[in-house]
């Protein structure tokens, strides 16, 4: 049965939401396997749009089931919200929902540190402010809190106690709120969970299940936000990349496909190296056409040309299998369109970063092609094939509007044109 990880082959908002709420009608499953409420994958169903930052983007009209798996770090009350929005409209929905017990609950002095870190830094990272460096930092540090200590009374507060103490011993802090208010607090989630009958199921249980069954991974962010690989330290907390499937129990050898979303061009949000940054005024035309505003926190987002190199390096890093190409639309109409095809790196023309410090200096180096009025023209099927040449990885499916349906494959295009 076909296993299939669709990750974001740049810094983000690529539309994996999108891309994976079209592919979902083939698959009985779709897995969350990292990352937490700072991703915003926008779904629509008919004209309704919606926004999960944490359910995995399942299809609500068809029988497709959603995991959240162990590596992600779960805002509770966030994921309450999410589940009440989609109640309204599909009554039941949330039964089609399994967490990993074995998953970290993000609480709410991660997000108080989480802006608190980010006033003390020098250059602040440009978080969410959604709590995400701060929970994997006490997963990390082992004063984190699973999912399963929900259903423990005694372990949850014997936990509690342990985290109280050594935050105040280290940080000489106190909490706004009492272990007594914090437990009150913790079974009340837990209680509105089961009552939206949401299941719990840890991956070591699903282990059958998963391998006869069609499984669609779904990645967070883009592998240039990679906590190992992307820019770091600007990046965000989790693992960006289709190896983190291993926290849901599977190899990437079991994988039959990693799709990479690229966008057209090159988004960023928050702080950090982006060679081909373009602050002129196509850059905001861009911005404007493409609604580049962060699904989570509505910011603007940082617009560039595409750069190759970064697609090499997410490729070799991520394991890339074939690429879907999103929001081609936006750049409908120019005259020319620019890409990067290699890094100056002190003076070294380089196609492929070899570390992620290569981003840091890396001077853009550029080609201009010819534009197209529309995206079923011979000069973006020339620009794709340009893109498919240079990083050896095919466009298997094009995306060309936010709905859904607005999808075609690579062939469907050729037919078109
Ligand atoms: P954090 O994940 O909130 O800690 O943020 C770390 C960095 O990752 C910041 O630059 C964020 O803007 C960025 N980031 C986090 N989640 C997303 C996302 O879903 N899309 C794009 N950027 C993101």
């Amino acid at each position: 049965m076909k296993k299939l990880a669709v990750v974001g082959a740049q810094w983000g908002d690529e539309g994996k939401g999108k891309v994976v709420n079209y592919f979902s009608r083939d698959f009985e499953w779709i897995v969350r396997f990292s990352g937490g409420a700072n991703a915003g994958h926008t779904i629509y169903v008919g004209d309704k749009k919606y926004v999960n930052h944490l359910l995995p983007s399942i299809n609500p009209v068809i029988d497709s089931k959603g995991f959240l798996g162990a590596g992600m770090v779960i805002d509770v009350g966030q994921l309450i919200e999410e589940l009440k929005i989609l109640e309204r409209e599909f009554p039941g929905i949330s039964s089609r929902f399994y967490l990993d017990p074995e998953a970290f609950i993000v609480l709410p002095w991660h997000k108080e540190e989480d802006l608190l870190l980010e006033r003390m830094r020098k250059v602040p990272i440009g978080t969410t402010g959604r709590g995400i460096g701060p929970a994997y930092t006490d997963k990390a540090s082992r004063e984190g809190l699973k999912l399963f200590v929900l259903f423990d009374e005694v372990l949850l507060r014997e936990r509690l106690e342990t985290i109280y103490h050594m935050k105040r011993s280290k940080y000489n802090r106190d909490f706004a709120v009492s272990i007594e208010e914090m437990l009150v607090y913790l079974q009340g989630l837990r209680a509105e969970l089961e009552r939206l009958s949401v299941n719990f199921t840890s991956a070591v249980d699903m282990y059958r299940v998963f391998r006869s069954t069609s499984v669609l991974f779904e990645g967070a962010q883009g592998v240039l936000l990679d906590l190992d690989f992307g820019t770091y330290p600007f990046v965000t907390s989790g693992a960006c990349m289709a190896h983190g499937v291993s926290s849901v129990g599977f190899s990437t050898f079991e994988l039959d496909s990693v799709y990479g979303v690229l966008k057209a061009y090159t988004t960023r949000v928050g702080a950090g190296p982006f060679p081909t940054e373009e602050l002129s005024e196509v850059g905001g035309l861009l911005r404007e056409r493409g609604k580049e505003f962060g699904a989570t926190t509505g910011r603007e987002r940082r617009i560039g040309w595409l750069d190759l190199p970064a697609l090499r390096y997410a490729k070799i890093r991520s394991g890339l299998t074939g690429f879907v190409i999103t929001k081609g639309d936006v750049l409908n109409g120019l005259d020319e369109v620019k890409v990067c095809v290699a890094y100056d790196v002190d003076g070294v023309v380089k196609e492929l970063p070899s570390t992620s410090y290569d981003f840091f200096r890396a001077k853009p180096i550029y080609e201009t092609v010819s534009g197209w009025p529309v995206t079923d023209h011979i000069n973006f099927l020339k620009y794709m094939t340009f893109i498919e040449r240079e990083t050896g990885v095919e466009i298997d499916y094009i995306s060309y509007g936010p709905k859904t349906e607005e999808m075609k494959t690579r062939n469907d295009l050729i037919m078109n044109i």
